[in-house]
Order: structure tokens, then sequence, then C-alpha cells
């Protein structure tokens, strides 16, 4: 079991497959000048799976969500996904993308094991994609999309970030559109997160300015907090349902106290917590031949150093090193 010394259990795991995009969202990365990590650096596919195995079957992890940098552009990542589903105990198995590519793939996900996806898209607008990403790849998302969903790799959840000045009026028209097409929309807070420090909290769109957005066309009524559990989103009833919509509201409502979250960067580094400025290096272990106990007990060590919090409200608060792209959001 991966225990805290605040009595909290880590049950889910993400893990970054790679450090690098297609896109380059400016909240998440600059134009170019990102040093990637170095090939050798990298977990291999068959180390992938080996610490997945350690984490399910001597740590107690149920759910493994994939996630990068852009997993999709993982070559391995259908067979990774192959090997995990076969785990005994089979854990959840889920992909957070960008959805570019996830037409092609889809069906073959599926197939090989994965529940489901979260596809992240900030705007339906094409000309306002390519500002936020820098990518003309609106199309291919909305392809995606409509792939995992015909490929039954349900619910489908969008994750959309509000910028302001870019998208932050399209809360309303996002929602209707994603409660037209039976995706459940998921707004995040924006996170100072990004490889070029630019994030300021004044300049952010918090859970109260999205969820002021969507009253002004919704009807929203709080799930309540016991159907939150350790889920990062807080979720409303659109119309008095059936339909969502979630908020992950993490800097002005942060979820940690109820944190169930490990995560493995795809160098094989254990984090406690986007945030946390400490890793524990278990590639290194891997790579020197230590027997799957000694690994398990690396990492039970390693979420024992867990904070309470994420510190973003301490004024001593210093962004982590790595950016999103690096730890995997
Ligand atoms: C880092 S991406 C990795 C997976 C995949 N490339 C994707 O687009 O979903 C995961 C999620 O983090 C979000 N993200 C990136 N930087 C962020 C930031 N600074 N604050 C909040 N969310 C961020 C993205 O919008 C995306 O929904």
């Amino acid at each position: 079991m991966l225990l805290d010394t605040y009595g909290r259990v880590a049950t889910d795991l993400r893990v970054s497959l790679t450090d690098r995009c297609n896109l380059r969202c400016t909240y998440c990365m600059p134009e170019e000048g990102l040093q990637w990590l170095a090939k050798p650096e990298l977990l291999t596919d068959d180390e992938v799976v080996r610490l997945v195995r350690i984490a399910v079957t001597l740590l107690g992890v149920e759910e493994v969500r994939f996630t990068g940098g852009e997993p999709l552009l993982r070559p391995g990542l259908v067979g990774i996904v192959e090997r995990c589903a076969a785990l005994d105990p089979r854990p959840q198995l889920s992909l957070t993308t960008n959805g570019i590519g996830l037409e092609r793939t889809a069906d073959a996900l599926r197939e090989a094991g994965l529940d489901r996806v979260n596809v992240s898209l900030d705007t339906l607008d094409a000309g306002t994609f390519a500002r936020m990403t820098r990518r003309k790849r609106h199309g291919d998302v909305l392809r995606g999309l409509a792939a995992a969903r015909a490929a039954g790799l349900a619910p489908v959840k969008v994750n959309a970030v509000l910028m302001p000045g870019l998208n932050e009026d399209e809360a309303p028209d996002l929602l209707a559109w994603a409660i037209e097409r039976n995706y459940e929309l998921r707004f995040i807070e924006q996170m100072p997160l990004d490889a070029q420090h630019g994030w300021r909290r004044e300049g952010m769109v918090t859970a109260g300015d999205i969820l002021a957005s969507l009253r002004t066309r919704f009807s929203l009524t709080p799930e309540g907090a016991d159907s939150r559990g350790s889920a990062p989103a807080e979720r409303w009833l659109v119309d008095g349902g059936p339909h969502r919509v979630g908020v992950i509201a993490s800097v002005t409502r942060p979820f940690c106290r109820a944190c169930d979250r490990t995560r493995l960067t795809a160098d094989g580094q254990v984090r406690t917590c986007l945030f946390a400025r400490e890793e524990s290096d278990l590639r290194g272990a891997l790579r020197s031949g230590a027997a799957d106990e000694e690994i398990a007990e690396l990492w039970r060590t390693a979420m024992r150093g867990k904070k309470a919090g994420s510190g973003l409200d301490d004024p001593s608060f210093l962004q982590p090193d790595r950016p999103m792209s690096s730890i995997g959001g």
C-alpha cells in the first residue's frame, strides 16, 4: 500500500510515457527551446510495464492513467496498454491525450484494454485553437474525439483550460457542444506549471469565473461533497441532469486532503504531487538490478514524503523545476 503520513492512500497512478508533444499550448510549453529528455533516459516499454506491475500487484494501485507530453506519440503505447490490461488484478486503464491521431488508434487501444479517455480541447474555434496551441490541428482533435466515442471508450471526457483574452468566454458554448455529443466536460484551472513561468494568479480564470459564466445559460446543481470522493473535479448537474459538468479548481479550491495519486515520470522518477519539488529515482534501481520488493519499498518511502498540500497558497511557493509536459499532466 502507498500510505503517506497524513493517512492518504495512493491508488491512482499517473504514468507519463513521453515529455514530447505535437502541440505547444501557451499555458504549458514555449514555442521552442524546451529540452527533451534523451532517449536513454526514458523508461523502455518493458520498464514501464514492470513498474506498473509492481504498483498494481505489490502497492495497491487500482487505476493507471497514461499521459505525457502526448502519450499517443509513444510508439509502444498499444502494447503497453495490452500488457497492463493483462495484469492480475487488472487495473482500470485510461489515457489523457490531445486526441491527435486518436482517429487511427482508438479501436486498437480499446481492443488492447483501454477503458476511458480524456481528450483536451479548449475551444470550438479553429482560429482560437491555433492561437492557443500554436498548431492548426483543431480538426484532428474533433475527429479523435468522435473516434473515441465510436470505439466505446466511454465516458469520453473533455478537459478545457480557459485563458483570459483567448477563450474565457467559451464556457457555455463548450458545455452546450459537449452535452450534444455526450462528452463529459471538465474545466481545469490554469496552474503554475508552464515551462515559461508565465502564470500569474491575478491573470487566471478561476472556478468562480467559470461557474458564473456557465450560469448565464444553464442551471447548475452541485452533486455534493460525497460524490466528489478523491476525484479532483467538483461536479454539477446541468439543468437538472442527467448531464454533468466538472471543474478542477486546483488553485482556488484544492483537493489535496483527499488526494489518492502517485506519479511516474517518463524517465522513471516517482513524484508525490504535481507541485512536488522532490523526486525519487526508480529507473536507477531498475537498471542496477533491484528486485521488485526493493523497488516497491523505494516507492513506499517516496510516498511517505508526500506533503499535506500543494503549497500554492504559501508565500514561499516555488514552481517545480519540471514543467507539466515533463511531469505528466
Ligand atoms: C499536460 S497534458 C498531457 C496529456 C495530453 N497531451 C493532453 O493534451 O491531454 C494534460 C492536461 O494538462 C493540461 N495542462 C497543461 N498545462 C496546464 C497548466 N499550466 N494548467 C492547467 N492545466 C494544464 C492540458 O490542457 C491537458 O488537459
